[in-house]
């Protein structure tokens, strides 16, 4: 396959992450051709151009219309805050270029649709960046459940805390905007749902309950701004198999950096995993002498595929920009017509109608049922 162009859309701190990715991806894995960084857009020409240097594109503009429009651009990486995936990538999908957009996919669930929409339109291939799926951790977890190493699944917890907004006194962001969406709900609820539709299958039916820890939040220039947006929720699920199951996300965590700790109990066993341990697993089997049953912990390495592209010593780590270099590479093999472990439009709309039926849920007070 040719070399991909690529277009980046936002610089922060996302964005950087994808143009790592990009510039990785060919060295790390050795099996794809190096993409050509091609044109990035940002706020302001300034900006852009500085940003194109530093990250290694050729060129940079103010104007994001003109990275979609480049013919040199093939796919276009979008990492701008959620209330702009939508026009972006729907543009970029009609220009003929595929889609790698970061989550959630959008802030309504009509412009959700019209991605999905647009993406099936355009034959592209369009995916959002749930970077979590691509650990060798989880990956490892998946295969163990897929062998029964647990028995049935018939309960899952998962939890996901950090603690960037925990500051009352920090000032008013795009995160405590409505235009953003709901809050802790499409900005952190998303990424344990992609674990969930992976691993276990989507919820089916989910009860909810919100909370804003800060009613205000001060503006950089003086007063403060009433908060839009809930920094804390829990939702309670069935899965479609009838397991019972829990999601809490908070991202107002005093001590939590970067938690997903989930929990899947079995009919045989258990596995647990937590993002702020990455590298790791927890495997418990009631099998054996009683006296001598406990949780293992299995230390990722080359037995972990594709930890190996990564460094040939087990045990030493991978981080989180390093998920970001597989899923790129999926992505590139997703796009030369290969089988690929990613997210796509289609599964996200999935987890974008769980979201909003976890809104409704709030709303209303009760069980919600998302249809499939
Ligand atoms: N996959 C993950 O693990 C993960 C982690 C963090 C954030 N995200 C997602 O990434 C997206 C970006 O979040 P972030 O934390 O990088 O935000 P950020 O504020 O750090 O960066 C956003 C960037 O977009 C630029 N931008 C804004 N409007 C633009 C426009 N109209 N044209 C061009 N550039 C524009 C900003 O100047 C900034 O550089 C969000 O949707 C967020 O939910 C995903």
């Amino acid at each position: 396959m040719k070399p991909l162009g690529i277009g980046l859309i936002g610089t922060g701190y996302m964005g950087k992450c994808h143009a790592l990715a990009w510039n990785a991806v060919a060295p790390t894995f050795g099996d794809v051709a190096r993409p050509r960084l091609v044109h990035l857009g940002e706020t302001n020409e300034t900006l852009a151009r500085a940003k194109a240097a530093e990250l290694g594109f050729a060129r940079g503009s103010g104007d994001w219309r003109a990275v979609v429009a480049d013919p040199e651009v093939d796919v276009v990486s979008v990492a701008t805050p959620n209330q702009f995936h939508a026009e972006m990538a729907i543009a970029a999908l009609e220009a003929g270029k595929h889609v790698w957009c970061e989550k959630p996919m959008a802030t309504s669930e009509a412009d959700a649709a019209a991605m999905l929409e647009a993406a099936r339109a355009s034959g592209k291939v369009a995916v959002l960046g749930y970077n979590y799926i691509q650990n060798p951790a989880i990956r490892h977890l998946k295969r163990l459940l897929e062998e029964g190493a647990i028995g049935a699944v018939n309960h899952v917890r998962v939890e996901m805390d950090e603690d960037f907004m925990a500051d009352g006194a920090a000032p008013f962001g795009w995160k405590s905007d409505a235009g953003s969406g709901y809050g802790a709900l499409d900005d952190f609820a998303v990424h344990p749902l992609s674990l969930l539709a992976v691993l276990v299958g989507p919820p089916a039916r989910v009860v909810t309950d919100m909370a804003k820890p800060f009613a205000t939040r001060p503006l950089a220039d003086g007063g403060s701004r009433d908060v839009e947006t809930h920094d804390i929720a829990n939702v309670l699920f069935r899965l479609a198999s009838g397991a019972s199951g829990s999601l809490l996300v908070n991202r107002s965590a005093w001590g939590r950096k970067g938690r997903i700790a989930l929990q899947i109990f079995g009919s045989e066993g258990a596995l647990v995993y937590d993002q702020e341990r990455m590298n790791e697993l927890q495997l418990y089997q009631a099998k054996g002498s009683a006296a001598e049953q406990g949780f293992r912990t299995i230390l990722t390495g080359t037995a972990h595929p594709p930890y190996e592209r990564f460094i040939p010593a087990p045990g030493h780590g991978l981080g989180f920009n390093d998920l970001k270099v597989i899923e790129a590479r999926e992505l590139i093999r997703r796009i030369g017509g290969e089988p690929a472990h990613l997210i796509e439009f289609e599964t996200g709309f999935r987890i974008e109608r769980t979201v909003h039926a976890m809104a409704r849920a709030f709303e209303t007070g009760g069980w919600t049922d998302i249809d499939d």
